[in-house]
């Protein structure tokens, strides 16, 4: 039993409502709401006067320590996460990844154990299906009843490491959509894009500009229209995830107006960086390897007008943090693998504590987002797509006590020599926002007060999460 939390005065903002009120946490959860609670001595109180008070965020998209076999992210379950709490979010969904000949629920259960003692906030995952075949079918009804795994992901691209043909990911989402599941896609043409691979160091393009130029937007496009197909056909929702493309959100859009259930989420890196950032000199632009690539400015404009219209609905990072320089890894294991060649460059990039500042500054403050629908993206829909509302994603009686007090008016500016992931950049260095974390709590413990770090590793608890992609 922990002592009652008392938050005064803050403006209370959620996905649809914004009063200012007092709040009052019990046991880990939201006790009561009202115009003024009294204080009692066994209560910590925090004045919240001037602060927003926000849902914890929740980043649908992590890869902590995530081994690609010749790469592997740097930042740890513990790292990750208390980087993801400096930022506002307190609940990550990562992936596990089935391996070849690996079972999927042996491929959660190692997941399971290497994130619970470590984790700082609530984490769940999505389990990445590489190897379909009937045995790994036949687990999918007991991980999603069971194990509370409702979301699955696929990849139509990385040919030969993690792709998966058409017939396995039709296969995959019929028995996944017949339990209440949904399924995730990574979609791009993953043949095509080796062609055209081949092509470029062929003609000596070793370059990193060269991994965009060789990712075409319309090859993004025609995975996400084959992807939304195919589930149409096998009657199960589909999330796209990381979108870039204007065009492939034009699939998406027209897939929503006739009534399909396909939902989609983008990132800030293609929100706030572009094309451009490939011109960078030297190998600089090798921190800008990602997958799909940064697009052209028109992309940006089109995806922040999805996401205040609610063709797409969420921001999740895909916090993939690839050192550029040496690594406690060892230096074959950064970025600078792909010097002299751009398809070696491992494809990632972080950005899991800078989710909240960046959408609101970029959103809020320049007129493009509500403060209502910043936190419907950051925070309420990622929790009723995956199946964790209302316990998370909302700041009602009863619901976990997952608490961002948030200063408007406290600027910052982003950097790696400050921010508090392992890795060794950060894409938005230098980049002055308004807008700052100022506590966090998780079930109502502080976890965050300014630059203070104050939760432990293992605090953080399993998710299972019910339905995926049915009740937005
Ligand atoms: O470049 C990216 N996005 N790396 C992470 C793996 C993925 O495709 O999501
Ligand atoms: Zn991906
Ligand atoms: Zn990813």
């Amino acid at each position: 039993m922990t002592d009652d939390v008392l938050i005064q005065n803050g403006r209370i903002v959620t996905a649809v409502d914004d009063y200012v009120a007092d709040l009052l946490v019990r046991d880990g959860q939201i006790e009561a709401i009202a115009r003024h609670i009294d204080p009692s001595p066994t209560m910590q109180v925090h004045d919240a006067s001037g602060l927003l008070v926000l849902p914890g965020g929740i980043d649908v998209h992590t890869h902590m320590e995530f081994d690609l076999g010749d790469a592997q992210t740097v930042d740890t379950y513990e790292t990750g996460t208390r980087a993801a709490a400096f930022g506002g979010t307190t609940t990550i969904l990562d992936f596990a990844l089935q391996g070849h000949g690996q079972s999927p629920k042996h491929a959660l259960d190692q997941r399971l154990a290497l994130a619970e003692p470590q984790a700082c906030v609530d984490f769940g995952f999505h389990v990445i299906l590489t190897d379909i075949n009937p045995g790994s079918l036949s687990e999918l009804p007991d991980l999603i009843n069971a194990d509370g795994v409702s979301s699955f992901k696929m990849f139509m691209a990385y040919p030969g490491v993690l792709m998966v043909s058409d017939g396995d990911i039709f296969r995959s989402m019929r028995a996944v959509g017949a339990h209440g599941g949904m399924i995730n896609l990574h979609a791009e043409n993953g043949e095509v894009i080796q062609v055209l691979i081949e092509e470029a160091l062929a003609q000596g393009n070793t370059s990193p500009k060269f991994h965009a130029l060789t990712r075409p937007r319309i090859m993004e496009a025609e995975a996400t229209h084959r992807a939304i197909r195919l589930a149409e056909l096998a009657e199960v929702p589909v999330y796209m995830v990381h979108l870039s493309a204007k065009e492939a959100l034009d699939s998406v859009v027209e897939a929503r107006d006739r009534g399909i259930p396909a939902f989609a989420e983008t990132c800030p890196h293609y929100l706030f960086l572009s094309i451009e950032d490939y011109d960078r000199p030297g190998f600089e632009a090798a921190k800008y390897v990602m997958t799909p690539p940064l697009r052209e400015h028109e992309c940006q404009h089109a995806l922040w007008r999805g996401l205040r219209f609610d063709d797409l609905q969420i921001v999740s990072t895909d916090h993939c943090p690839f050192c550029f320089n040496e690594n406690p890894h060892g230096l074959n294991k950064s970025k600078q693998m792909g010097l002299g060649n751009f398809e070696r460059i491992p494809n990632g990039a972080p950005g899991v504590e800078f989710r909240l500042p960046l959408l609101f500054d970029g959103g809020v403050n320049q007129g493009r987002l509500t403060l209502n629908r910043f936190v419907q993206l950051t925070s309420t829909a990622p929790a009723k797509m995956f199946g964790m509302f209302p316990r998370k994603g909302a700041i009602a009686v009863g619901s976990d006590a997952d608490l961002v007090l948030f200063d408007p008016n406290q600027p910052q500016t982003l950097s790696a020599s400050t921010h508090h992931s392992l890795v060794d950049y950060t894409l938005y260095e230098g980049f002055h926002l308004l807008g700052k974390v100022a506590k966090v709590f998780l079930r109502g413990q502080m976890i965050v007060n300014g630059d203070e770090w104050l939760g432990q590793a293992g605090m953080g608890r399993y998710q299972r999460r019910a339905a995926s992609g049915r009740i937005l």
